[in-house]
């Protein structure tokens, strides 16, 4: 590869990886408080709990790749991500239709996500990156699971709401 394109690709890809980090986060700053509201959802709950589990494994890939690319991750400050400001916003309002409200805003951010690690990838086979290539594949995998689930549930999901909200359960949460 031409040396310029690899020297500069090099610093794309680590902004890259600090982005995504810091979209992680907020990834767990948005699903733990939805976790802990939950009653009458079971499935969405489960779910929820094990992709947070998948993603604290996705920021321990992030801060690797950042280590072998010599990025302190104790220097980096993980900023608000102006770009999904609005989606995690709606993601923490207790709305009469919660439950429905966070179902949408997950599958946007998963998708968001997707995209992230899509680039990420592009980036890392640019610069031959073979264990960045590795590591970013299995983080890209569970966002597009994650988004298959809720692809995959959002219907049933509202219908279950329609049915509590109908017999006067609780239905938001
Ligand atoms: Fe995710």
């Amino acid at each position: 590869m031409d040396q310029g394109l690899a020297a500069d690709t090099r610093s794309l890809f680590v902004t890259g990886l600090r982005n995504a980090h810091a979209m992680e986060n907020e990834a767990l700053s948005i699903m733990t408080p939805q976790l802990e509201r939950i009653r009458n959802y079971p499935q969405v709950a489960d779910r929820l709990r094990q992709h947070i589990d998948e993603t604290h494994a996705q920021i321990g890939r992030l801060d690797r790749l950042l280590q072998s690319m010599r990025e302190s991750t104790s220097a980096l400050k993980d900023t608000a991500l102006s770009i999904m400001g609005s989606v995690a916003a709606l993601g923490h309002t207790p709305a009469s239709d919660e439950i429905l409200k966070n179902s949408l805003a997950n599958f946007a951010f998963e998708n968001y996500e997707i995209a992230a690690y899509k680039s990420l990838l592009a980036m890392a086979e640019l610069g031959a990156e073979g264990e960045a290539t590795e590591l970013l594949r299995q983080s890209l995998a569970e966002e597009q699971a994650m988004a298959r689930w809720l692809d995959e549930n959002i219907g049933p999901i509202t219908l279950q709401y329609a049915r509590l909200h109908a017999s006067g359960v609780e239905a938001k949460r």
